[in-house]
């Protein structure tokens, strides 16, 4: 009895890591926190002056014997405003919407959702309509779109290209892994054929660059269902003709479900993690130099795939996703973090440390037996800031490196995440005592 006070002291002294906004006892005075989930849909999404994360549906891989779950609940983050920042449950969507539904905002209000797997995680061709503003949820049917409907499909990707156009490539059905390319038009309430065989690719990184009607893609997998390597195309919007790009430097390489961004200040391509092989470093592409740097900064969050990511340039958010680095696990979680391209030296900081190994949602499979949450990871890939590759790049992107206070010059080891939890630094002692608090399990 006599030890209890002395451990939650230390527990809560040694919890709160460098770069942290709020902690596990921020997060208790939350209402309610989601599931840890990965493959949801979303975005960043101004209501009333507030900026919110959302996050549709997703894939929270819950229960012990495997049966996982693809679920329709409905969360957002706030981002902005004064206060304790919580995930705050939305309404059902009328299905389970998960493996990479695409989400896009069109119109301002409105954000558009087409395919992902259902709750057996099959392919769908469904379109939703959510309001913002009202929080409702429409499905759109073929007898209201005009136009030939594309095939179900998941895993695609979808860019904006204006606020009533979006254009979705790729994508993958049971075995089949789709080349063809999708344009959904608001304002005609259409979907159209744009190209057929641009493209074999599923779970690839795609950003939209309107300074040159083009889109960067990267990433994914093939018709064979392999990891493509290094490549990067630039798809022209004009011509409908894809090219691979040369390029220089440490590009990233075998990225899957990861984030992808054109930062128009930057003119570059932001790509991030969707690997257990790099270090979850910012992958900066410049456009004019053709050249890739990779920065490191600190509190980089761990390894993982299937993210919510939304960039608000200078500040790069990304949410949630599937701890995929530790024994090939399934390890979903409900974590929040921040990249401030105007203030590197902060390191990512994170906005929301889940409290807890499974939230409180009334989740299916919520029956108390669950053993799949892995929330207990090291949410934190490496604290230390390392010097960029090529040394020195990250002066094109952001203040460089040199003013960052408290980074060594020679290149540490980056943090094992396969150690047992509490065998090195402070960090993972404090995660050494959350793992006992919430022991994880892995279903192999
Ligand atoms: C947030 O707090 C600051 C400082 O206390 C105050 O000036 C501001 O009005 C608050 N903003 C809101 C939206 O409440
Ligand atoms: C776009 O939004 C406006 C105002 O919110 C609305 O009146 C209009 O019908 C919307 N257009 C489409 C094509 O949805
Ligand atoms: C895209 O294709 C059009 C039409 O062929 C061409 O005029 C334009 O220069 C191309 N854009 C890029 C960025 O290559
Ligand atoms: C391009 O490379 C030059 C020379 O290495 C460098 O000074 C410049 O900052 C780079 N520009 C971009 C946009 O990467």
């Amino acid at each position: 009895m006599a030890l209890c006070p002395c451990l939650l002291a230390v527990t809560s002294l040694a919890i709160l890591v460098r770069g942290q906004i709020q902690s596990r006892q921020d997060a208790l005075l939350c209402a309610a926190e989601p599931w840890g989930r990965y493959s949801a849909s979303g975005g960043l999404y101004t209501v009333n002056g507030v900026q919110y994360m959302y996050s549709f549906g997703g894939d929270t891989v819950s229960d012990e014997d495997g049966r996982g779950g693809v679920v329709n609940t409905n969360w957002r983050f706030r981002l902005t405003g004064n206060g304790t920042k919580c995930w705050e449950r939305l309404a059902d969507s009328p299905a389970a919407v998960g493996y990479r539904s695409t989400a896009t905002i069109l119109n301002g209000t409105h954000v558009y959702l087409f395919g992902g797997g259902d709750a057996r995680r099959a392919a769908t061709g469904q379109l939703w309509r959510y309001a913002l503003l009202e929080n409702t949820w429409k499905e759109l049917l073929p007898s209201e779109v005009a136009g030939s409907w594309p095939t179900a499909r998941y895993k695609h990707a979808t860019i904006k290209l204006s606020e009533t156009k979006m254009l979705l490539l790729g994508g993958r059905s049971g075995v089949t892994v789709l080349s063809d390319a999708w344009l959904f038009d608001l304002e005609q309430m259409s979907w159209s054929l744009a190209g057929e065989n641009i493209l074999q690719v599923y779970r690839h990184g795609m950003a939209y660059d309107p300074t040159r009607h083009v889109a960067w893609i990267n990433g994914g997998l093939d018709g064979n269902r392999q990891r493509y390597g290094s490549q990067l195309w630039r798809w022209n919007l004009s011509s409908f003709e894809i090219e691979l790009i040369s390029t220089e430097g440490p590009g990233p390489s075998r990225l899957a479900s990861h984030a992808a961004e054109y930062i128009s200040d930057l003119d570059a391509v932001l790509l991030w993690s969707g690997t257990c092989s790099d270090d979850v470093q910012l992958y900066l592409y410049s456009i004019a130099n053709s050249s890739w740097c990779a920065v490191y900064a600190a509190n980089r969050p761990d390894r993982r795939d299937a993210m919510i990511w939304a960039l608000d340039y200078p500040k790069f958010y990304v949410a949630q996703g599937d701890l995929i680095c530790h024994n090939f696990g399934v390890c979903p979680i409900v974590d929040v973090h921040m990249f401030d391209f105007s203030a590197p030296w902060h390191g990512w900081q994170m906005l929301y440390e889940p409290r807890n190994a499974r939230g409180t949602g009334s989740e299916p499979f919520c029956d108390g037996t669950n053993k799949g949450s892995c929330q207990p990871q090291p949410l934190l890939q490496e604290q230390g800031a390392r010097i960029s590759q090529p040394a020195g790049c990250e002066r094109t992107f952001m203040d460089p490196l040199s003013t960052w206070p408290a980074v060594s010059s020679t290149t540490t080891p980056a943090t094992s995440s396969s150690q047992p939890p509490g065998s090195a630094g402070a960090h993972q002692a404090a995660f050494g005592l959350a793992v006992a608090l919430w022991a994880c399990t892995m279903d192999l």
